[in-house]
């Protein structure tokens, strides 16, 4: 074939970078729709992350742990600042807040049950408690958020800690969405919410507009409580070192922060992939924070989005994290876009590894709906299994890494022990470059 211009030989057909395929396809479907585009999960476009990161093992110079005979301590409490009560947890892997409404009733459970088995806590989320989750839960963590739904005193009072979200890695400055598909009676209910209408919940708190109305609002729920469970502050990935700062300032026990992976039940895909830190950039600021403060370590920072395996649980803890918390991982392991679906998958037009379409309520895992036959589906007994088994794997591997590096509780890692793959990851993460002791930024130096 000849190019009509010139004569030469005509290269190949070149698709844009820039108008790519993906690209023009949202252009047309928002052309034809004039709906922006909604889903569930995190951001999927490639960020730097803890796979940018190594650990550099023990030799001459370190000395490692034996795995078979000396013990690698994996235990946390969370809360220690004020609370009289804090949370003793025997893994630093926690489950993260996920609302009744965006999950079933029976994957709430299963939760509870995998988190209770494997010694640590789950997390109610917009929407409020449930029996369920509640009854299977040894420590569950009540979030107090900007929509309200859900809350009442007596539910504070049943938890063994609070958590107030300010905000979330997937959308920092934005508020949740649970479609009409998914307002069941249960839900609507709870929510107190007519039954089957679009919701879109606040992305500000009523009760207070900034750290020093946040103080009171903080100095009320320990008055509810009785000055027992310790209080959270989750925010997302925005400004870690600031927010980190007020979250303190206003009387948080726990900083909970969520990178922009973070997953979320359903919100704007421009929000999702647009909005937010990645959480490897925010760790060290947050850790900053605290360690300018005096208090790196009596307020406890959890940190989450994104994390996937007991090498980013051990890599999340070295770069300064007590403890870390997860959401789609969980929501995998119980078996969500799991293969075994796949034909139910494609009849949504999707693929298992790719269905986010958690805001339609017709996950055919029946684990984001309130669906009655899909929720059939979904064992919860099952589901806590499979999610002990998934924590007690993180945890032995981030074991298995602490003991090569030397040190006998995962909190023993430190910054020291990584080095970075990539100059953007060894930017953000402040970890010096593979083969040199240099990041870009590294005080001392001019570049
Ligand atoms: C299905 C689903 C529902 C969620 N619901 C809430 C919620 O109600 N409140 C909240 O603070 N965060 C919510 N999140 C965010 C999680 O608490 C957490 O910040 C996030 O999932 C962590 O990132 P990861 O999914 O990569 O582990 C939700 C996430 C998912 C996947």
């Amino acid at each position: 074939m000849t190019d009509t211009r010139n004569g030469a030989p005509r290269t190949a057909p070149i698709q844009s970078a820039t108008f790519s395929n993906p690209v023009n396809a949202e252009i047309r479907r928002a052309a034809a729709t004039g709906i922006y585009d909604i889903r569930g999960g995190g951001a999927k476009r490639k960020v730097p992350h803890f796979d940018d990161l190594l650990f550099l093992g023990a030799s001459m110079s370190r000395y490692p742990l034996e795995g078979y005979r000396e013990k690698c301590e994996t235990s946390v409490t969370l809360g220690t600042r004020f609370a009289k009560t804090p949370i003793q947890l025997d893994i630093p892997v926690t489950i993260a807040g996920m609302s009744f409404g965006s999950l079933s009733a029976p994957a709430k459970e299963a939760l509870g049950r995998g988190a209770t088995l494997a010694g640590t806590s789950t997390t109610t989320g917009d929407g409020g408690m449930t029996k369920e989750e509640r009854g299977h839960s040894n420590k569950l963590v009540y979030q107090y958020l900007p929509s309200r739904y859900g809350m009442n005193p007596d539910d504070l009072r049943r938890a063994d800690a609070i958590e107030i979200v300010v905000g979330q890695g997937a959308k920092p400055g934005g508020g949740g969405m649970l479609l009409g598909q998914k307002i069941s009676d249960r839900v609507a209910e709870m929510r107190n919410l007519p039954k089957g209408i679009d919701q879109r919940s606040a992305c500000r708190h009523p009760d207070w507009t900034g750290p020093d109305d946040l103080e009171i609002k903080i100095l009320e729920l320990r008055e509810i409580t009785g000055w027992k469970v310790p209080i959270y502050v989750k925010v997302g990935g925005a400004r870690p070192y600031f927010d980190t700062t007020l979250a303190v300032k206003a009387g948080a026990d726990v900083v909970v922060l969520d990178g922009m992976q973070g997953g979320t039940a359903a919100t704007q895909d421009v929000f999702i992939e647009h909005v937010g830190q990645p959480i490897l950039a925010c760790i060290g600021e947050a850790v900053r924070a605290l360690q300018d403060l005096g208090l790196h370590r009596e307020v406890q920072l959890v940190v989450s989005g994104g994390i996937r395996s007991g090498a980013d649980v051990a890599k999340a803890m070295a770069l300064g994290a007590d403890a870390v918390s997860i959401g789609t991982a969980a929501l995998i392991a119980l078996g969500d876009n799991d293969p075994r679906w796949e034909a139910d998958y494609n009849a949504l037009g999707t693929t298992a590894g790719a269905y986010d379409d958690w805001h339609e309520g017709r996950d055919p895992a029946g684990i984001t709906t309130q669906d009655p036959d899909l929720m059939k589906r979904f064992d919860p007994v099952e589901g806590g299994r499979r999610l002990n088994n998934y924590l007690r794997v993180m945890t032995l591997e981030a074991q298995t890494i602490a003991r090569a590096c030397g040190k006998n509780h995962l909190h023993n890692l430190e910054p020291e022990d990584l080095c970075a793959l990539t100059m953007e990851a060894a930017a953000m993460a402040k970890i010096p470059l593979a083969g040199t002791d240099w990041y870009p930024g590294k005080p001392g130096t001019s570049y």
